[in-house]
C-alpha cells in the first residue's frame, strides 16, 4: 500500500483497525445539493462534465473541502464505460441513464466491445490522477455492477419493476450470461485502471440488486459480481460492495468477496452484523431522507447508528443511499462533525 494515506481513518476502518475517529463520506456527495457544484456544472450532459478532467477533479474535491469527509468519490457515472465503447447511452438530467436502442438480442453484444481504459476513458484516468495529486484524502474509484448496468442497457431508462431485465435473464439465460460476461470485463478493466492511476479503494454499485429474490440473485448475478472482486484481489485496495434494499440478500452479497458491505437504512447495523457475522466490516446507513428533517432528529439518528455499531472498528459511516438534491449542506457538515467526535473501535 502507498504511504500517502497511511493514517487514513477511512482505510483503517475498511481493514477493521481502530482509529481515533470514525470515518465518514456520503454517496453522491459530489452533486446537486452543493451550490458550488451548480455554479461550475453548467447545463450540458453530465457526460460532458465528466469528460472535462479539470472540472471533474474540482467537483470530486468540492465535498471534501466543504464537509471534511474522509474520502473522495470520483465524479463519474456507472454508464461511462458503456458510453465510451459507443453503446449509445446518455444521461438525462432529473431522469438518469437513457438508451436509444436498448439491449435486446445477440446482435447487440457487438455494441459492447471490450473497454480499453487508456484509449476510451483517458479523461477519467486524468481526473483520478489530478485528485490523487491533490492528496488530501483517499480517492474511491467505482463501477456499476453487471446487474445494475445491464438493467439500464435493457430497460433503456430507469425502471421500477426491471421487467424487461428479468424477462431476458430468465427467458434467455445464455444471452444474459454473455451480456454479463462483457459487463464483468468492462467493470474490471475500468476499476483496475482507476487503481493503477492512484485510487485507494473501489466501490461496486449494485444499486438495484435488491429487486431480486435471493435465489435469482444467487444464480444470475452473484457469480458475475464475485468475478469482479476476485479479479481485484491482487490490488491490495479495500473493495466495497453496495446495493439498496438488499436486506434479504446481504449474506449472499457478502460471499462475493468484498472487504466492506454497504447497508441501506432498512437494516439496522446491529441486525446486519447478526446476518453477516461479528467480523463484518460495514458501511452506512443513515436514511438520506432523514437529512431533510430538523437537526435534532438527524443528530439522534446518527447517534443511534453509532450506538448500534457498538464500537466495532469496521464501520465506515455513510448514508444508506445517495444524498438527496434538496439536502441542506449545513446538515451534512454537522453529521461529519458528530461522527468525527466518535472514536472508531471503542
Ligand atoms: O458523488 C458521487 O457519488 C460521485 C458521482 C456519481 C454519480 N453517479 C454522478 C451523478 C456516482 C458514484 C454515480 C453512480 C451512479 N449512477 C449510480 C450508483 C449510485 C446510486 O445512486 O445508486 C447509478 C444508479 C447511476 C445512474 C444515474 N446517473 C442516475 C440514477 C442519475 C440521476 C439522475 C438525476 O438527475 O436524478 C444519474 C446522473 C448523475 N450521476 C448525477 C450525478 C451528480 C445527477 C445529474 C447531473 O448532475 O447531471
Amino acid at each position: 500500500m502507498s504511504q500517502q494515506h497511511a493514517d487514513s481513518p477511512f482505510l483503517a476502518a475498511c481493514r477493521a483497525e481502530p482509529h481515533h475517529r470514525t470515518p465518514v463520506w456520503f454517496m453522491r456527495q459530489a452533486g446537486r445539493s452543493l451550490p458550488e457544484y451548480r455554479a461550475v456544472r453548467g447545463t450540458g450532459s453530465i457526460l460532458d462534465a465528466i469528460a472535462d478532467a479539470n472540472l471533474a477533479a474540482e467537483i470530486t474535491l468540492q465535498p471534501v473541502r466543504r464537509y471534511g469527509v474522509d474520502a473522495a468519490i470520483l465524479y463519474s457515472d456507472i454508464v461511462v464505460p458503456a458510453h465510451a465503447v459507443g453503446f449509445g447511452v446518455e444521461v438525462h438530467p432529473g431522469i438518469g441513464p437513457v438508451v436509444d436502442r436498448p439491449f435486446e438480442n445477440t446482435a447487440d453484444l457487438q455494441r459492447l466491445r471490450p473497454l480499453e481504459p487508456e484509449e476510451d476513458t483517458p479523461h477519467v484516468l486524468e481526473t483520478v490522477r489530478r485528485v490523487v495529486a491533490d492528496g488530501s484524502v483517499p480517492l474511491i474509484g467505482f463501477a456499476g455492477a453487471p446487474f445494475t448496468v445491464a438493467s439500464y442497457l435493457i430497460e433503456g431508462k430507469p425502471s421500477r419493476t426491471y421487467g424487461r431485465t428479468k424477462a431476458l435473464m430468465l427467458g434467455d439465460p445464455g444471452l444474459w450470461h454473455a451480456l454479463l460476461d462483457r459487463l464483468v470485463d468492462m467493470a474490471l478493466a475500468s476499476l483496475r485502471s482507476q487503481v493503477a492511476n492512484g485510487a485507494s479503494a473501489i466501490q461496486l454499485f449494485d444499486s438495484w440488486a435488491g429487486a431480486l429474490s435471493p435465489q435469482t440473485y444467487e444464480r444470475y448475478v452473484l457469480p458475475f459480481s464475485r468475478r469482479i472482486f476476485e479479479g481485484l484481489a491482487d490490488l491490495d485496495v479495500p473493495r466495497i460492495h453496495f446495493g439498496v434494499g438488499t436486506g434479504e440478500i446481504l449474506p449472499l452479497m457478502a460471499t462475493a468477496g468484498a472487504d466492506v458491505i454497504g447497508v441501506d437504512w432498512r437494516v439496522p447495523l446491529d441486525e446486519a452484523r447478526r446476518r453477516l457475522g461479528p467480523n463484518a466490516v460495514l458501511q452506512g446507513n443513515l436514511d438520506p431522507a432523514v437529512c431533510l428533517g430538523p437537526a435534532e432528529v438527524v443528530e439522534a439518528e446518527v447517534a443511534d447508528i453509532l450506538r448500534r455499531n457498538g464500537g466495532h472498528p469496521g464501520h465506515v459511516f455513510n448514508l444508506g443511499h445517495g444524498v438527496l438534491p434538496e439536502t441542506d449542506p449545513a446538515i451534512l457538515e454537522r453529521v461529519v462533525e458528530q461522527v468525527h467526535a466518535h472514536p472508531n473501535g471503542s
